[in-house]
Formats: C-alpha cells, sequence, structure tokens
C-alpha cells in the first residue's frame, strides 16, 4: 500500500491536498494521470450503465440541496454515526469502529483474563463519553444572510437527487418499470474518521443507479443488480478471489433499506466496500410525496395500474474503484535482472492507451512521431514521451499502465511501419503506419 501511495505521488494520480501548507485533513487532489483514470472509470460504469442499455436515462442534479429534502429522506433524523469522546486524551472517535484490547486493570483492581473492552487508538485509554449521534452532513448557507431560512446541506449522496426528479424523468421520457436513472456525482460527509489513502474522506465522487421495479419484481431485480455489479468489475481486471458479496446484517441496514448487499474488495487491510446494493423499496418515493405534496407513482394508462415502484440501487465510488483497480494491477517482476513495475491495467482504465516514443530525438523521427500521434490521438489517449533511453521510457510506461508502446525507429523512415509492444507480455509487433489506428482500436475493443 505504502509503495503505491507513493507510486500515485510520483506519477500523478493522487495529491495530498494543500501539500504546501502540511496537506488539510484527509482531503486529496487528482493529479494528470488520476483525472484520465478516474475519467476512465466513470466512463466504464456511464457505459455498461446507459449506452449498453434502453431503460436507463442519465441525470445530474445540483449538490447544493434544499433541507426539505434531507428532512423528508430522513437523513437529518438517521443519517448519524456514534461519536465519543477519550477522557484521557480528548480525541474524538466513532464508537462502532474503536479496536477492543484486554482490560486494563484500574488500580487496586484485578485484572480480569479475557476480557476485551473498546480501546483508543491514540493513546490505548479504555474510558469514553456516552456515545452521541453525530450527523454526517455538512450544513452551509445559501445567500448573504447566515440564518436558519438559508440553510442548505452538500449532499451526501446523489441518490435525493433522482428521487426529487422522478416525475420529470417519467414525464420527459415516458418510461415503463423497470427503468433507471443513473447519476455520477460529487457527495460530502464529515466522517470522523477517513482513512486509508482515498478509501474514505470526506469529498468523493459516486456513481449510482436508482433502478424502479414492479414491487412484486425487486428480489429478483436486487439479485440481478449484485451479480451484473460483481462482474462490472471482474469484467474490468479485478481477479474473482479479490472480490466478494456480502449482504448487511439486520442491524447494519441504513435506514431506508430493506435489503443490502456490499460488494468488497480485499485490500492490504482487509476486506472493504467498494459498492453498495440495496433494496430500498418504496421508503423515498413515498417520503418526498408525504413531505411535498406531489404524486410520486406509476401510472399506466393502458391498464389503469397505478403503483409507487420500489428502488434497486446500486451505489459505487470512483475512488474506491480507482484503488481497487490500482491494488489489483499493482505488479512487479524481473526483466533481464532489473526490477520492472508494471500496472497491468485494463486498457480501458489505464490513463493513457498509447505511448508513441520516438527512437531518437533525430530530425526525421520526431516529425514521423508526431505524424503517429496526430493519428492516435483522435482514438485514444495518448502520452508522448521522447526523452531519455528506450528502456527507461518502456518502464516509466509500464509503470503508469499504458497497455501499447508505439516505437518510432529509424527503419519506420524506411518502411513506414512502427513498433508495437505490448505492456504485459513486452511482445513486440510491427505495424505498416497504415493500419496503425485499426490494430490499436482493435486492441481496445470492449
Ligand atoms: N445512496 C446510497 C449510498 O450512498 P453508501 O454505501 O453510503 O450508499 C455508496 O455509498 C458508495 O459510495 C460506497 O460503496 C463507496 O464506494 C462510496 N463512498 C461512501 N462514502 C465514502 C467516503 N466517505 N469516501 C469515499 N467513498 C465513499
Amino acid at each position: 500500500m505504502e509503495e503505491l501511495v507513493r507510486l500515485c505521488k510520483a506519477r500523478g494520480f493522487v495529491y495530498p491536498s494543500a501539500e504546501i501548507y502540511g496537506g488539510f485533513r484527509s482531503t486529496y487532489d487528482y493529479g494528470p494521470l488520476g483525472v484520465l483514470m478516474a475519467r476512465n472509470v466513470k466512463d466504464a460504469w456511464w457505459r455498461s450503465m446507459v449506452q449498453m442499455r434502453r431503460e436507463v436515462v442519465g441525470l445530474d442534479a445540483a449538490v447544493l440541496s434544499s433541507p426539505k429534502i434531507w428532512e423528508a429522506s430522513g437523513h437529518l433524523q438517521n443519517f448519524t454515526d456514534p461519536l465519543v469522546d477519550c477522557k484521557s486524551c480528548k480525541l474524538r472517535w466513532r464508537a462502532d469502529e474503536l479496536p477492543s484490547a484486554p482490560k486494563k486493570p484500574l488500580p487496586g483492581e484485578d485484572g480480569q483474563a479475557g476480557q476485551v473492552v473498546p480501546t483508543c487508538p491514540n493513546c490505548g485509554g479504555q474510558d469514553f463519553t456516552e456515545a452521541r449521534p453525530f450527523n454526517l452532513m455538512f450544513k452551509t448557507f445559501v445567500g448573504p444572510v447566515e440564518d436558519e431560512g438559508a440553510v442548505a446541506y452538500l449532499r451526501p449522496e446523489t441518490a435525493q437527487g433522482h428521487f426529487v426528479n422522478f416525475a420529470n424523468v417519467l414525464q420527459s421520457e415516458h418510461l415503463v418499470p423497470p427503468f433507471g436513472t443513473a447519476q455520477i456525482g460529487k457527495s460530502f460527509r464529515n466522517e470522523i474518521t477517513p482513512g486509508n489513502f482515498v478509501f474514505r474522506t470526506r469529498e468523493f465522487e459516486q456513481m449510482e443507479l436508482e433502478y424502479y421495479v414492479p414491487p412484486a419484481e425487486a428480489g429478483r431485480w436486487f439479485e440481478y443488480w449484485a451479480t451484473e455489479r460483481f462482474e462490472w468489475y471482474v469484467r474490468l481486471g479485478i481477479p474473482r478471489d479479490m472480490l466478494r458479496l456480502r449482504p448487511h446484517d439486520k442491524e447494519e441496514l441504513s435506514h431506508y433499506s430493506s435489503a443490502t448487499v456490499d460488494i468488497e474488495f480485499a485490500f492490504p487491510w482487509g476486506w472493504g466496500e467498494l459498492e453498495g446494493v440495496a433494496n430500498r423499496t418504496d421508503y423515498d418515493l413515498k417520503a418526498h410525496a408525504a413531505a411535498s405534496g406531489q404524486v410520486l407513482e406509476y401510472y399506466d394508462s393502458a391498464s389503469g395500474e397505478r403503483y409507487v415502484p420500489y428502488v434497486i440501487e446500486p451505489a459505487a465510488g470512483v475512488a474506491r474503484a480507482m484503488m481497487a483497480f490500482l491494488i489489483a494491477g499493482y505488479t512487479t517482476d524481473v526483466v533481464a535482472g532489473e526490477k520492472r513495475t508494471v500496472l497491468r491495467l485494463h486498457p480501458r482504465i489505464a490513463p493513457f492507451q498509447v505511448a508513441v516514443l520516438p527512437l531518437s530525438k533525430k530530425e526525421g523521427l520526431i516529425s514521423l512521431a508526431q505524424e503517429v500521434l496526430g493519428l492516435l490521438q483522435p482514438v485514444a489517449m495518448c502520452d508522448y514521451d521522447e526523452t531519455r533511453s528506450i528502456g527507461r521510457r518502456y518502464r516509466r510506461q509500464d509503470e503508469i499502465g499504458t497497455p501499447m508502446c508505439v516505437t518510432v525507429d529509424f527503419a519506420s523512415l524506411e518502411d513506414k511501419a512502427v513498433t508495437v509492444r505490448d505492456r504485459d507480455s513486452t511482445a513486440q509487433e510491427r505495424v505498416p503506419i497504415e493500419r496503425l489506428v485499426e490494430v490499436v482500436t482493435g486492441r481496445l475493443a470492449w
């Protein structure tokens, strides 16, 4: 994990935010390669959820949102974590995440063998304040006056933006359940214990589908989406044995959910959630209908049938998916006695799909390499590098996961062909320049 965090910083995937000021409370910025990769993760999600389906449409709702939404959704009341303060060092923790350790006997007390109690990760203290609920939503003010009437919240999930637009979408799109709305965007939670690099941050991007189904079909669609979403990670290169489905216990369920299954990934520190698939029932639509006085139901004019659909929700995080792809793809091997780091990313997830590398800076090669670059840029994200030895340039491209390197050498000037090197096998193929676009796009086919 440490090596990966170092690579992420050195190669421009992820930087600690405000680093020149000593960083800022577990926030991160995405560098040149990080934005490319995050964009690819989102594109891959959008492709499978919207582009490849007829019954799912896109949406992009506001981040700043009315308190009425969060009152009706139950988030003002229920979106809380239990918070305790350590009485020794005064640091604040989530009560449900405190590690346990054998109880230390108090002065004059005999140790009780086997008894384990919550323990402060900072100072080892075992005496805490009573747990109290702490709302995770960020509150702000809209307009020039900071009073209760101006309160707004930064959304803690994109989901409510779907539900409050349910009637709008239904009216403009004439959809029949099962149908869905897909949205990618930032969400904000005042997490008490952010950490594990970008795994838990206060500002993060979500990719959420709200899938509206007839209530009697909810169980079937819940199973369908759990499988479909699991397979999405597998298709994009995560080994099956690094993934598992973990159903929530009754006590763990969110206030809106009747069943949830997490898709978990084997992170270096243990299993962690990549995505949750929940059966939100008709909880949200009914809550917003009651609070707004609007009709939020599906009406079938042919049969006269009218009902409030159930919602099946696969909800994923961009950063967690990125981390999983990076961790699963990170490999080191030894080639010709030298250590080689390779990010074996799916070609569509890798920041660059192709690197164009002229063998030398000699006149003629540079202009041909730039011509080749011009041919490839419309079909792939390309890096271009003419510095240092070719071996070192290959190693850099391996380390950032570029699946193909196109080398323009002296023979290229004569035979109008280039060498295409494969990242994983290091195999090289001579390809006529006039066929290069076809070969590259062929290797990028989904
Ligand atoms: N609308 C349902 C919902 O928001 P969630 O399980 O709280 O469900 C969905 O969040 C996904 O969003 C998570 O599986 C995770 O990938 C991502 N996520 C949630 N909180 C996060 C945080 N603090 N930092 C990074 N990603 C987070």
